[in-house]
């Protein structure tokens, strides 16, 4: 264990977010002596800003918008999550200047609804809202979780045929815009649209969670998103916000640099105090 070993979060904007305290919390509960700050790279010199934190003994970082595409480009190596995923936002920093890329967010929402909430997919009609790379990302996790079947619907249905057509198994995954979704009924939709940040929700019909079903928002803040919302009023029997993917897609990323797995109960009931 080195005391200087430095780790950071990447992005642009990055002021808002949360990581620093959460791996704060991880270092603390694990023993572990290290620091974690936030970068705020230009927008047009991520790679610049990596090289120049490697350089400088950084051993690892987080990526978080709008680089994740940037950092699976900058990559020696990717695990096949990445691979799967199309994008990266866990680095490794080695001393010699390789980097290795890994996606710790797909395990991290698996994880934030087996463990945290204990919904198991198994045999379950999932709805994917949004084809970006959240949802890209999302995608082998869920299946190996063995729902009845997914469908991703999206603004731009091609978005969606496309990573639709990624995943052929035994699990049908399939692949329409919004208004298609009438007659439809799913036990569990996923919001991976950035429509919220600003206050909206995608045009779902009123019947398309089934009655006692789950709603799922990737999208985090104080008070509940737009799609939680409807979905309390459309007779969601769970809601649950992002804040726990963030925290384990976190935990696993502790887990690659650090070789042990932090509880991340405690951690999450510290950021929602
Ligand atoms: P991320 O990498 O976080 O998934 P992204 O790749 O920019 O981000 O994807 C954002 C997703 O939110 C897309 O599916 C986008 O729909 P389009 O593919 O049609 O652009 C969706 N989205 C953004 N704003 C939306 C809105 N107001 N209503 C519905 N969907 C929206």
């Amino acid at each position: 264990m080195n005391a200087t070993d430095r780790y950071a979060v990447i992005g642009n904007p990055v002021a808002h977010s949360l990581s620093p305290r959460i791996h704060a919390l991880f270092a603390a509960q694990c023993g572990q002596s290290l620091s974690y700050e936030k970068l705020l790279a230009p927008l047009n010199d991520f790679s610049g800003l990596v090289r120049r934190f490697q350089a400088e003994g950084g051993k690892g970082a987080n990526v978080t918008l709008p680089f994740k595409l940037e950092a699976l480009a900058l990559c020696d190596q990717l695990s096949e999550r990445a691979q799967r995923a199309g994008a990266v936002n866990t680095l490794s920093l080695d001393a010699d200047g390789r980097i290795h890329g890994d996606n710790t967010d797909g395990i991290g929402l698996l994880r934030d609804l087996q463990h945290n909430h204990g919904i198991m997919l198994a045999g379950l009609r999932v709805l994917l809202l949004g084809a970006g790379g959240a949802t890209r990302g999302a995608l082998k996790p869920l299946l190996d979780a063995n729902p009845a079947a997914i469908t991703i619907a999206n603004r731009t249905p091609a978005k969606a045929q496309e990573l639709a057509s990624l995943f052929t198994r035994n699990i049908t995954v399939d692949a329409c815009a919004y208004a298609e979704l009438a007659g439809k009924t799913f036990d569990v939709i996923i919001n991976s649209t950035s429509a919220g940040l600003s206050g909206e929700t995608p045009p779902l019909p009123d019947e398309v969670l089934r009655n006692g079903g789950l709603a799922y928002d990737m999208l985090y803040g104080p008070a509940p998103t737009a799609f939680l919302t409807w979905a309390a009023q459309h007779g969601a029997a769970v809601t649950a916000d992002g804040l726990g993917m963030l925290v384990e897609q976190a935990a696993e990323s502790f887990l690659i640099w650090r070789g042990m797995r932090p509880d991340t109960l405690p951690v999450l009931k510290s950021l929602r105090a």
